[in-house]
């Protein structure tokens, strides 16, 4: 592995300085002033695609530890936001191909820069071949260039929403990094989790170094 390959992996000073950046931002509102206040209320309020872009992508991927990662509540997206994936997911779903298990699911996977790539779980009669949406959402990104996400939602027609499968899990990690996981089902149940909630002891290339 190249030096520069290296450098793309966790730095503890980075991520130190980063746990007390957080540590200060939790540090109370009284303790601050007007002008600070007024700050944070316009960094919170701003698009959402921005929150997320902060968490996004390979410094996401190379600031994950071992141990789930506490929930980021300030960046935590618009109801609206999070509604218009949960409706390309819906919308994906629809196209499903699933002759055999009749089990049709939509995923919707967001980019950085706010693009939208939905995918619908494709089966084959060896089922074995079976495409999850999951991924076939993802693929369908990476083949077309994109390289950092945000979040991804999953939609099924089942009572409480239905969570990816656990291959579907490593590939998001793999590149995906630590995303938002948002679930929904066709009566407007969701949960939202953390990638690193779900996947908590992951096998990845810092395993290989
Ligand atoms: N499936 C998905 O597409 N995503 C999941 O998260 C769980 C399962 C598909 C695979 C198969 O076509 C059907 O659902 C039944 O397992």
């Amino acid at each position: 592995m190249s030096d520069s390959d290296r450098k793309d992996w966790p730095d503890v000073d980075r991520r130190s300085q980063r746990v007390r950046r957080q540590k200060d931002r939790r540090s109370g509102a009284d303790r601050r002033t007007r002008a600070e206040i007024a700050v944070e209320g316009e960094r919170r309020s701003g698009l959402d695609r921005r929150a997320a872009e902060r968490r996004s992508g390979q410094e996401r991927r190379d600031d994950a530890e071992w141990q789930p990662v506490t929930i980021d509540t300030s960046a935590s997206s618009s109801a609206e936001a999070e509604q218009a994936l949960l409706t390309a997911a819906i919308d994906a779903r629809t196209r499903a191909q699933a002759a055999y298990s009749h089990f049709m699911v939509g995923a919707a996977l967001e980019t950085a820069d706010g693009q939208v790539i939905g995918g619908c779980n494709i089966e084959n009669a060896t089922y074995g071949l079976t495409l999850c949406a999951e991924r076939v959402a993802l693929v369908k990104a990476l083949s077309d260039g994109h390289s950092i996400f945000t979040r991804i939602a999953v939609v099924a027609d089942t009572a409480s929403p239905t969570p990816p499968c656990g291959p579907c899990r490593q590939l998001l990690w793999e590149y995906c990094g630590d995303i938002d996981i948002i679930l929904g089902n066709l009566n407007g149940s969701t949960g939202r989790f953390r990638l690193s909630a779900l996947l908590p002891m992951p096998f990845d290339r810092r395993l290989l170094e």
